[in-house]
């Protein structure tokens, strides 16, 4: 595949950052776009910028935690486009707390929405794609997949799941011409902070005896600010991964992303755990 020119793509969580700046770039390409997420204003706005006609921009509302939206999402696509070559699996966000602290109910929601959910989707989109024997299939990981601190244990571990259900899946559409790719962003400047602030403020402010690390972790996200990417940074990947002839399997960006991950794969362990500890 050589061309985004025509590619049907679903992209969800695209109502802001990432997902957002995905649709814009692919959208100015040529793909034909199917954009998803709760917000439906947002999705509608998104929609009539990139192409007033609705010609090759199809929005959908709806949340990927709930079977019957996703199934929507599918047959919608199917019914506007008659086929589909892609799927960004993008939604998401991140719960953070002491592991000790947040009630499971909300763990197992993060794992809802950013590993669960995303498996359903692609078990509804992969028969599609393995019977035209094409098609990529981009999943949005993060760093946090690979490296995991304190009091973010628990989005960490959602995206370390991603990065084995990434590899498995690969192998197993590899032989039906399938490709599958994970992109593990940096630090981005997007909405992600607040929704993660919406979900986990309540154990932040109530962290009992984790208390005095509070500061320095919000502090921490401070100074990550100073090398913070732009959401098209991640945009510019998803685009690659869906035009180049061999998507690698796992691409990161920006700069400081790849740099962490560079240093863990060269620190011990506990070097590692020296740089990421709690701090008061
Ligand atoms: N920003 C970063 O630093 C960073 C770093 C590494 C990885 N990531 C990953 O990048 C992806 C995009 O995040 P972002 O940074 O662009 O944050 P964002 O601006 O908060 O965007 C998250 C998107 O996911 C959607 N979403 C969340 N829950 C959903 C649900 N239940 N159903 C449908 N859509 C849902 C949101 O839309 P609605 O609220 O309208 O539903 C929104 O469009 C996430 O998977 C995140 O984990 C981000």
């Amino acid at each position: 595949m050589s061309s985004l020119a025509g590619q049907v793509v679903i992209i969800t969580g695209a109502s802001s950052g990432i997902g957002e700046a995905t649709a814009r770039r692919l959208a100015r390409g040529g793909a034909r776009i199917v954009i998803s997420a709760r917000r439906q204003d947002r999705l509608d706005a998104l929609a009539r910028e990139l192409d007033p006609t609705g010609a090759n921009v199809f929005a959908i509302a709806g949340d990927v935690t709930n079977e019957t939206d996703r199934q929507r999402l599918v047959r919608a696509t199917l019914e506007k486009f008659s086929r589909i070559d892609a799927l960004v699996n993008n939604a998401g966000y991140g719960t953070r707390g002491p592991v000790e602290i947040v009630p499971v109910d909300a763990i197992r929601k993060n794992f809802e929405t950013n590993v669960f959910s995303l498996i359903a989707l692609t078990q509804l989109v992969a028969p599609h794609l393995r019977a035209q024997r094409s098609g990529t299939i981009v999943n949005i990981g993060s760093v946090a997949g690979r490296i995991a601190r304190p009091l973010s244990s628990i989005y960490d571990s959602t995206k370390h799941a991603l990065e084995a259900l990434t590899d498995g899946l690969r192998g197993e559409l590899k032989p039906f011409g399938v490709r599958v790719t994970l992109i593990r962003p940096g630090y981005i400047v997007t909405e992600f902070v607040e929704a993660a602030n919406a979900a986990s403020d309540k154990y932040l402010e109530n962290a009992g005896p984790y208390e005095p690390f509070m500061a320095g972790f919000r502090l921490g996200y401070q100074k990550l600010r100073r090398v913070a990417g732009h959401p098209d940074d991640i945009a510019r990947l998803v685009q690659h991964a869906l035009t180049c002839a061999n998507p690698a399997p796992r691409y990161a960006a920006p700069f400081h992303a790849k740099a962490f991950l560079f240093l863990k794969w060269i620190l011990p362990g506990r070097v590692l755990e020296r740089i990421t500890r709690l701090r008061m």
